[in-house]
């Protein structure tokens, strides 16, 4: 059996100034109300945040977290931001392949093997996001797109220390619809299955599996509660540090 420490993590998408860190310190101090943390929480705040935030949380439970990374070493690469350009913003982990990015940039799964392997290499903890669209899971293809993307965005070098996957069906995200618990323990006892099979029984038990897409604090616990859910990704529940902290209430 093994411990799997959860984590509940939030994705601020394109959204943010200066003046939300109020939020971020309303966080720290829900947190710090709390006897004890029973999940990491993760903040991804964009981009012009990370380093702001960073300081704020540094002697706090929050970890900072990047939305996205280059694939690439620092260079030439107009409008991009480097894996290291993150660590050295203090951020800690990133977040890779959210099907925002795999959508509106059409990234591929090899680019986000790609940028895996770039943060690793910064020392970042990568959460790497798989889901279906609506079409694919109307015509029942929910597991083999979730499969094709495990073994096509999961470098080889992925392990439990460096990588957490995020299963979220893309048609769930920011529209207030979910799977059932059923659909999420489903989608997890085959990703850990395909994990295991690819990676063997220590590493492959041991990667966190969130689930997200219209995680809230409502449906938050009974969605944690799944068998091989091991937190959220949460979207527009995580700007308010009020609905953000009622989510990490599963895990109190
Ligand atoms: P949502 O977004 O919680 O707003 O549905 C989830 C995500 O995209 O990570």
């Amino acid at each position: 059996m093994t411990n799997r420490r959860p984590i509940v993590a939030g994705n601020w998408k394109m959204n943010g100034l200066r003046g939300s860190k109020a939020e971020i310190e309303a966080l720290i101090a829900a947190l710090s109300a709390r006897p004890a943390n029973a999940c990491d929480v993760v903040i991804a705040p964009p981009f012009t945040l990370v380093a702001d935030f960073s300081s704020t949380c540094a002697s706090s439970p929050v970890e900072i977290a990047g939305q996205d990374c280059s694939a690439l070493a620092p260079g030439a690469h107009t409008g991009d931001v480097a894996a290291s350009m993150l660590a050295d913003a203090g951020a800690t982990a990133v977040i890779v392949g959210h099907s925002e990015r795999r959508q509106d940039h059409r990234e591929t799964d090899e680019d986000v093997n790609a940028k895996a392997l770039a943060a690793y290499e910064a020392g970042l903890t990568t959460i790497i996001c798989v889901g279906e669209t609506e079409p694919e899971r109307d015509r029942g293809a929910t597991l083999d797109v979730v499969n094709g993307q495990l073994a096509g965005s999961l470098p080889d070098s992925a392990d439990s220390s460096n990588t957490v996957v995020a299963y979220e069906p893309v048609w769930a995200i920011g529209t207030g619809r979910t799977p059932t618990a059923d659909d999420v323990a489903k989608v997890h006892a085959t990703m850990r299955e395909t994990l295991v099979a690819r990676f063997g029984d220590e590493v492959g038990n041991g990667f966190r599996l969130l689930y997200g897409g219209s995680v809230k604090p409502a449906n938050a616990a009974e969605l944690m509660g799944v068998a091989d859910v091991d937190g959220a990704l949460v979207g527009g529940a995580s700007l308010k540090a009020v609905d953000f902290d009622g989510i990490i209430d599963a895990y109190r």
